[in-house]
């Protein structure tokens, strides 16, 4: 009697934990977003643990030997295709020992198929074993390789300070505001306030640009305000000086285009996407589901 209570009790609390979290997984079902993160032990073969990028040169070795590999079967050129196979074989396999938890994904059987293949001139079973290992890869990819990029390769402005040691987001509220400063002051005939704040952006811009030079050093060039984007500020200055409305509005577009948007459509969002995927799990705030 006292066995069947207790394994009753069990039962029921496990059934109502199991109970608990499908309905916690239903009532998030729409909202969540479920990625998987590559194991740590990838960040050792990224900058700045490792002096080169290990991974991505492995990989776009990988690449190179899968498109030799396909060549030479199709020629039924058997010397280079095995050379070919050779240096595949070497870097496939070391898949495993960069990230030991990566080994179960590999699939060494197809990798032999493809050697057997070889060694016995059947060319277009090689074609054929190959496409089984590729399949490999791209089940890889599927799971790991944004996540991968946006962790272990976006860069990283969360610590940066731009001039005086502001923060990067700060100083960005700041350019942001001037932008809008300057649309409202301008449509509302404050011409002198417009000016103002377009000065303002202008030494805001400036001091930006010393924090890219790090990155994009490019030889006797100034990455920001590059040639295009002072263009587009000199003409912002002529406008607000001189234009009419629709001239000061497609002036300002244009700068905010150039010295805002095309930086967000690149750095931003893979900053972003780094700092989503980067976030610990946090089972109470989810638990709130305020949406
Ligand atoms: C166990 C996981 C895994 C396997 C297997 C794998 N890759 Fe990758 N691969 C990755 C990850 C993670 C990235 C993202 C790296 C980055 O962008 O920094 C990547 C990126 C790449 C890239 C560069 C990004 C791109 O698509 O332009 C190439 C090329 C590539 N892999 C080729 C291959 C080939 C070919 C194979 C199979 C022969 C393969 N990979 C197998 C994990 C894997
Ligand atoms: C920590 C290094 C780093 C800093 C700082 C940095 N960048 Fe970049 N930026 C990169 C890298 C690396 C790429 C190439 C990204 C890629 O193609 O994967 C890039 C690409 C870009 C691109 C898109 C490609 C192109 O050249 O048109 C823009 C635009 C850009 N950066 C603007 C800026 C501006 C403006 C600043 C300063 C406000 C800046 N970046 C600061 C590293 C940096
Ligand atoms: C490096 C290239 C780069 C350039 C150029 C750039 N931004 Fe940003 N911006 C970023 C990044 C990266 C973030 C995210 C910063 C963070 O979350 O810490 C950001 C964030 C912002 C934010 C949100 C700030 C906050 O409160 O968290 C605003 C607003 C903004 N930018 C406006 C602008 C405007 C307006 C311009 C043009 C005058 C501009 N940015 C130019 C990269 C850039």
């Amino acid at each position: 009697m006292r066995w069947t209570i207790f394994i009753g009790l069990q039962i029921l609390v496990v059934g109502v934990i199991v109970g608990a979290a499908v309905f916690v997984a239903q009532m998030h079902d729409d909202h969540v977003i479920i990625a998987k993160k590559p194991p740590p032990s990838i960040g050792q073969w990224y900058k700045p643990d490792n002096k080169r990028q290990v991974w991505l040169h492995t990989m776009f070795r990988l690449r190179r030997q899968v498109v030799a590999i396909e060549v030479y079967a199709s020629a039924e050129d058997s010397e280079n295709l095995n050379t070919w196979l050779g240096m595949l074989t070497k870097d496939y396999q070391k898949i495993a020992s960069m990230v030991p938890e990566w080994a179960p994904r590999l699939d060494l059987e197809a990798l032999a198929a493809v050697q057997n293949a070889a060694g016995e001139s059947r060319y277009k079973d090689v074609i054929a074993a190959l496409r089984a290992l590729n399949d490999t890869c791209r089940s890889c990819h599927a799971d790991f390789r944004a996540v991968t990029a946006a962790l272990y390769r976006a860069p990283d402005f969360s610590t940066m300070k731009v001039a005086g040691g502001k923060p990067l987001n700060e100083h960005m509220a700041a350019l942001s505001r001037q932008v809008n400063h300057i649309k409202i002051a301008f449509t509302d005939g404050r011409d002198a306030d417009a000016m103002a704040a377009f000065l303002n952006l202008k030494t805001g811009m400036d001091e930006l640009g010393g924090t890219c030079i790090k990155c994009h050093n490019k030889l006797g060039q100034k990455p920001y305000p590059d040639p295009a984007l002072s263009g587009a500020i000199a003409n912002l200055e002529e406008s607000l000086r001189t234009g009419d409305l629709k001239s000061k509005g497609r002036s300002l577009g244009m700068v905010a285009v150039l010295a805002c948007a095309q930086c967000h459509g690149t750095h931003r969002l893979a900053f972003d996407a780094k700092v989503l995927y980067g976030q610990e799990k946090n089972w109470r705030t989810l638990l709130q589901h305020r949406f």
